[in-house]
């Protein structure tokens, strides 16, 4: 490989993009947010009333869909059929659909292709569910992040009582857990901790004590 990549997978919750975009900062890399490309999947769907378990529809769906990232001061933009959908996909609707949708191999190998031809043309910060054991397979730097699902449906409760929305800490564990299993279970690049993955359990440490031990990774991998 020509570029640096550094994988970041791990399950929902455990602090990935807000991790990766650091790194991505502070090593000058570009920042891919592999989520935000099954958000954006999701959304398609969800506008164009297919249901999550009509097969048929989503795989008849995925040769109608375009999606492609831009970068705005630094941000990865996600399109959509030549939309700018970033600010429409951050919602539990979007965000189960795309739980949901990302088991099946057609949706998965549509963005896989994506996903590898960025890291072919640029050093990344690439953060998803499979990138270190199936879409990059010889990532530079590999790093499993998890943190129990306690402390990720804490984090979660208070981003959103933060943006003044309301919510049951219990339901968002639930919620979690679910997500947790589908991801981990399905038969197509589930996520797992690949064998050459470090593994950082983020539970209790702070954002800047994970970015920094994973730059140091970094520093000694060069
Ligand atoms: O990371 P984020 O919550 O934005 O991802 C949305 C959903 O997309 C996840 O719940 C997961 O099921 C799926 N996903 C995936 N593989 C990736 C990235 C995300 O299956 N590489």
């Amino acid at each position: 490989m020509k570029y640096f990549s550094i994988a970041i997978d791990g399950p929902a919750g455990a602090g990935k993009s807000t991790i990766a975009k650091i790194i991505a900062k502070k090593l000058s890399f570009i920042y891919v947010d592999t989520g935000a490309m099954y958000r954006a999947m999701a959304l398609y769907f969800i506008r164009n009333n297919i249901m999550a378990d009509d097969k048929d529809k989503i795989e008849e769906a995925c040769n109608l869909v375009d999606i492609s990232i831009e970068y705005m001061d630094g941000e990865q933009q996600i399109i959509l059929n030549g939309e700018n959908v970033t600010g429409l996909i951050r919602t539990e609707e979007v965000g189960n659909m795309a739980s949901a949708c990302s088991v099946y191999s057609k949706v998965r190998l549509k963005l896989v292709e994506l996903q590898r031809s960025l890291a072919e043309k640029s050093n990344v910060v690439m953060d998803g569910r499979d990138i270190g054991t199936y879409v990059l397979p010889n990532a530079n730097l590999k790093i499993y992040l998890t943190a129990s699902s306690k402390e990720r449906a804490k984090r979660r409760y208070l981003e959103l009582i933060n943006k003044g929305i309301s919510a049951d800490i219990d339901n968002i564990e639930k919620d979690i857990i679910d997500r947790d299993n589908r991801d981990m279970n399905r038969e197509f690049a589930p996520l797992k901790q690949a064998e050459d993955a470090i593994v950082i359990d983020s539970s209790n440490m702070t954002i800047d004590e994970v970015a920094d031990s994973i730059i140091k990774y970094y520093e000694k991998s060069v």
